[in-house]
């Protein structure tokens, strides 16, 4: 019996990457930063609000099924960004890649990535999308789009909440960098998980070297973070509206920009001809007094109205939560964690494992609740008011 056959949830495939996978990279997945409330709270607001069941209805035809940027995928939900794919798994970003492919949902492939663009894009091509840092040198940015825009990449996401680097102790704690240089208690975390090292670092060492951004411009591939010259590099806080104008310029296929908390900012984003936002609080990982996404849903997507495309990611481990997204105007959602975990478990096969629990528990709660298709999914199917199940405090 494989390690899989044993998982029946996202949450056992997170307890068999903790087994398996070094500490350090277990925490830079799954934790996220300061004292975690915001981590904690994305979990807890999709937990309080309650659906009801709708008895006797057909729904012997119903469909996960949907259109996004008017193409039909599988269900809607998409892989988001996650620089660390390649740490779960050798070239873990191909592997999770493939994995949506054949799901028929969408990939996105991080900034970070350490698995090279242009082999995603030959050997995993459903719709592929390029997540963007934007780096303080601009033209290094505007090389990446361009070489995205050549490998057929659909969309651009450029994430605009993480200007600064986020407060996660942990990873200075337990000496976590990319690429790797190891400190004594790192060295000493890896021995203890001899399959890891063999099946990942050592296919790394064997080939390109110690992991790394592979997407990187050449002279900062082998620079650790930490380097001072990456600072000057990685700085990103006078990311404003006119780069969006030069982005929406660079890029013909389907913009998005990822981060987007505020009615004010979906708005601008509309008006500037963005085709997309990502309502996210980066899974809590950057900003710990963020607000839950399913709380800030409501009036963004309400307001956007069919000016702009909503998508949501942070906290989403089960398919019930899907249908609570796409409930208050969610058109998509994207999974950062839950599809890492499978990843880690069993490369594609487990990544194939975290989208089939995700679709099935969908299935089911659309079949509780009535729906026959993703369309049919209103506030209809909630439990009492809203706004009482789920502001804080209640
Ligand atoms: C390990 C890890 C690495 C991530 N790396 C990136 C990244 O490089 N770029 C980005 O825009 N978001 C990144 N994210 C955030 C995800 O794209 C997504 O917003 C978040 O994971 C959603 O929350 P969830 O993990 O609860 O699903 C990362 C998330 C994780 C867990």
């Amino acid at each position: 019996m494989s390690r899989l056959d044993d998982c029946y949830n996202v949450f056992d495939l997170r307890d068999a990457a903790k087994r398996r996978l070094p500490r350090a990279v277990f925490e830079f997945v799954d934790r996220s930063t300061e004292d975690e409330v915001a981590l904690r709270n994305n979990r807890a607001a999709f937990e309080r609000i309650k659906l009801r069941h709708r008895s006797l209805v057909d729904v012997s035809g119903r469909t996960t099924k949907t259109t996004l940027f008017g193409k039909e995928i599988a269900l809607p939900m998409a892989i988001a960004p996650t620089g660390a794919a390649g740490l779960c798994w050798h070239e873990g970003e191909l592997e999770l890649a493939k994995a949506a492919a054949k799901a028929k949902i969408p990939f996105t492939l991080a900034t970070g990535a350490m698995t090279n663009m242009e082999k995603i894009a030959r050997e995993a091509n459903f719709r592929l999308w390029f997540q963007l840092y934007v780096w303080k040198q601009r033209d290094l940015s505007y090389g990446l789009i361009e070489r995205a825009k050549n490998a057929g990449f659909e969309a651009l996401i450029v994430t605009t909440d993480t200007i600064v680097p986020p407060n996660r102790e942990y990873n200075a704690r337990n000496g976590f960098n990319i690429p790797f240089k190891p400190n004594m208690r790192f060295t000493f975390d890896i021995m203890r998980k001899p399959e890891w090292f063999i099946n990942v670092l050592v296919k790394y060492l064997t080939t390109i070297g110690m992991p790394r951004n592979e997407n990187y411009p050449p002279e900062y591939q082998r620079a650790l973070r930490s380097d001072p010259r990456m600072h000057d590099v990685m700085r990103q806080d006078n990311l404003n509206w006119e780069d969006v104008k030069i982005f929406r310029d660079k890029w013909p296929g389907i913009l998005m920009l990822k981060g987007i908390n505020r009615v004010d900012d979906a708005l601008k984003a509309a008006s500037l001809g963005v085709d997309g936002i990502v309502v996210s609080n980066h899974g809590g990982r950057n900003m710990d007094s963020a607000a839950a996404t399913i709380d800030m849903l409501p009036e963004i997507a309400q307001a956007a109205g069919d000016k702009i495309t909503v998508l949501l990611d942070s906290g989403i481990r089960r398919g019930s939560d899907i249908v609570k997204a796409v409930a208050l105007g969610a058109k998509c959602v994207l999974t950062g964690r839950a599809t890492l975990y499978g990843t880690a478990v069993g490369g594609e096969a487990g990544a194939a494992k975290a989208v089939g629990i995700i679709k099935t528990e969908m299935d089911k709660t659309m079949a509780y609740t009535g729906c026959n298709g993703v369309d049919e999914i209103s506030t209809d199917i909630f439990f009492g008011d809203r706004e009482r199940n789920t502001m804080v405090g209640a």
